[in-house]
């Protein structure tokens, strides 16, 4: 995967799809019903970007004892490896409001025989946490990620010094038509709004020191870390 380092403010000025899309929140009901459809493939849809799930979980930097939390883990494809990656003193804590898709993960662990995972099905804005987390993961959430409230609500449960890595797709500079074609078709299978999508790490970056983007897919993904202040 190629990747390249673009400041936010680039990505802002970059923009041909703000404008318009800037209002529109995410809607709870529709994002229910698109992941009640999508659970059981959901799996085989991603796998072709699952290079950048290792680099997210890499770059969350674990040690063993340590508390992550998934937020919206989805069908919990990254649990394994956070498990794992903290160990059995560790803790892993999956939040995701898809009955469907937390039925999955929930199975998944099973199978694996992990005891280290508490999974909370909740909205990101409602969900409570068993105890303070060390690092934080977004992967592919651009729908939780936009609601303030829950981007609050996971944060508060990070202690400060705590990792931070949010990944997904977003717009691409105006002269990469094509990847930005490829994002007009692949982000509503994912999301209920595109807004935001020329910036989609903005709520979590006044939380965070030391924020680096990187751009991935011919700027059609992100990486985005930083520390908890
Ligand atoms: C594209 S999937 C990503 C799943 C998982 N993070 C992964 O790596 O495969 C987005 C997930 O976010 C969940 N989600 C969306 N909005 C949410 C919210 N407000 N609170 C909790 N989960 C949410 C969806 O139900 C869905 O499972």
């Amino acid at each position: 995967m190629h990747t390249r380092r673009e400041p936010d403010r680039r990505a802002r000025r970059n923009s041909i799809h703000a404008g318009a899309e800037r209002h529109a929140a995410p809607d709870r009901s529709a994002a229910l019903g698109q992941y009640r459809a999508r659970a059981a493939v959901y799996d085989f849809e991603i796998a072709s970007v699952e290079p950048m799930r290792r680099r997210a979980i890499e770059r969350l930097g674990l040690n063993a004892g340590e508390a992550v939390i998934d937020a919206g883990c989805g069908t919990g494809l990254s649990l394994i490896a956070l498990a794992r990656a903290v160990g059995e003193r560790g803790a892993v804590i999956g939040v995701e409001q898809s009955p469907e898709m937390i039925g999955r993960a929930r199975d998944r662990i099973a199978a694996a025989g992990l005891h280290n995972v508490t999974l909370v099905n909740a909205p990101g804005e409602e969900a409570e946490f068993p105890r303070t987390a060390d690092a934080l993961l977004f992967h592919f959430t651009h729908d939780l990620m936009q609601i303030e409230a829950a981007v609050e609500r996971m944060m508060a449960a990070v202690r400060p010094g705590g990792r931070v890595v949010a990944t997904g797709l977003k717009w691409a500079p105006w002269w990469m038509p094509a990847t930005n074609l490829f994002v007009r078709v692949a982000a509503p299978r994912s999301v209920t709004t595109l807004a935001g999508l020329d910036h989609p790490w903005r709520n979590l970056a006044p939380h965070l020191t030391g924020m680096v983007v990187e751009a991935g897919y011919g700027g059609g993904t992100y990486l985005a870390y930083g520390t908890r202040k």
